[in-house]
């Protein structure tokens, strides 16, 4: 990994566990933020949801304090998806909030909220535009406008429409102040890095935001890495790989095998924009468990909500995040600022590791001791709970003593018993080993 990116993604790696928050004219429709192009709908059809836009309920504050109280530490929010509606006051376009009945810039009370509760604040933007006229629609690999043939072969100025793109790009990076994550979204086909003069686009944003994190969706998407994983990152690279909906296997790394920053984007339930069918929720001990996985694979993990057409968060994700925060309050220890272990991976669960400390996730009550896996009886120093600090009791006994090689601990008084886990979820140990 390049020592600049290495510098400037520290706190991200850091901070492993965000909040994206995808929110626009399609929470009217409440099917997802695709609407647009599953129901191949016309800019007229779709200007319906822009008059009826009137979201009286939103507080963007809201969805950052849910953020803090869930023991995330930043914050993505959409300023423009690919419909082209934008939750900031552009100049560039009266397609925008300050334009709808609600005459807000959602994008400034975001922001001024991150602020206000110290969570680090990112905008997403769509560099695909369904809305405007200079996008290519006939052929295109999702535009509305795909399928209609009275596209076909239309004079567009494509150089106009990048002229638009990077002015309203340049408009969130100068009008909002600092700003710690700028996430594009997405490239596929012949649409990708000097297509959208990506060159052009980074060095703009680096001259106002230098420090800023940038996904690597300019060049790549969810599918594919870019160049960030190879050994010569093009200038558009970006700065972390943006796996989609699934975890990596072996985490992401370069072609020499170093890791790369990586994050995962999810779900809660199986929609990005607020869908009012889709109750499939994930609940708090999945969230858990990946946020865990992600972590142990030096990854980050950033989850979504997406709040419906008043700005409300749904109660299901409100329910899920306080209870995923109830857990980080008392173990976030084990996930902030660590990474990858050196030990193997354990059966009953994962390590995470920060320096020589070692974190046990043990989401699986062993039968008797637990084995702790690559931890020799004499390399073990101490081991206690890591939600209240209580000393975690040796586990060696005569049923233990021809496993020589492994140190064990017990969850309650006598080694050979077996005991239920202090929390099912997941019991983090914290473990000192001697150097
Ligand atoms: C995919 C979806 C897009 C969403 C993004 C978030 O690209 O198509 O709607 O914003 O994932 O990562």
């Amino acid at each position: 990994m390049n020592q600049e990116i290495k510098k400037r993604t520290q706190w991200f790696m850091d901070a492993r566990f965000g909040m994206f928050i995808h929110w626009g004219l399609y929470a009217i429709p409440a099917c997802g933020e695709w609407v647009m192009s599953q129901r191949e709908m016309t800019a007229e059809e779709y200007d319906k949801y822009f008059e009826m836009f009137d979201p009286q309920d939103c507080r963007p504050e809201e969805w950052v304090r849910l953020a803090k109280k869930a023991g995330m530490k930043y914050a993505v929010l959409t300023a423009k998806h690919h419909d082209g509606f934008c939750l900031f006051d552009s100049a560039l376009t009266d397609y925008k909030s300050t334009n709808t009945k609600a005459g807000r810039d959602f994008v400034r009370e975001f922001i001024d909220a991150c602020r206000k509760y110290d969570i680090r604040a990112g905008l997403y933007f769509s560099i695909i535009d369904w809305r405007h006229p200079d996008f290519p629609k006939y052929g295109d690999r999702q535009h509305p406008m795909r399928n209609r043939e009275e596209y076909k072969g239309e004079a567009i100025d494509f150089d106009r429409y990048l002229e638009y793109m990077h002015g309203q790009v340049k408009e969130l990076v100068t009008n909002y102040g600092k700003l710690d994550i700028l996430w594009f979204d997405f490239s596929y086909d012949d649409m990708c890095g000097e297509k959208w003069r990506a060159s052009d686009l980074i060095r703009m944003v680096r001259t106002y935001q230098p420090d800023v994190i940038i996904d690597n969706r300019l060049e790549g998407s969810g599918e594919n890495h870019g160049s960030l994983a190879t050994d010569n990152p093009l200038p558009y690279s970006g700065d972390f790989a943006s796996p989609e909906q699934v975890i990596p296997p072996e985490g992401v790394r370069d072609v020499n095998g170093g890791l790369i920053p990586w994050e995962l984007c999810a779900t809660m339930n199986n929609h990005w924009g607020y869908c009012n069918y889709d109750k499939e929720y994930k609940p708090a001990e999945m969230i858990i468990r990946k946020l865990v996985e992600c972590t142990s694979k030096g990854g980050n993990m950033i989850l979504n909500i997406g709040p419906d057409a008043m700005g409300r968060v749904p109660e299901q994700s409100v329910k899920i995040l306080e209870e995923v925060g109830e857990w980080m309050k008392k173990n976030g220890e084990s996930i902030y600022g660590c990474g990858i272990s050196s030990l193997p991976k354990p059966e009953w669960g994962r390590y995470t590791q920060k320096g020589n400390v070692i974190y046990a996730h043990v989401c699986e009550p062993p039968l008797g001791a637990l084995p702790l896996y690559g931890i020799g009886p004499d390399m073990l120093e101490r081991a206690f709970y890591l939600a209240d600090g209580s000393e975690v009791r040796r586990g060696e006994a005569w049923n233990t003593a021809t496993f020589s090689e492994t140190a064990f601990v017990s969850f309650g008084e006598d080694p050979v018993f077996t005991y239920p886990l202090p929390d099912k979820r997941d019991t983090v140990l914290k473990i000192k080993i001697r150097s």
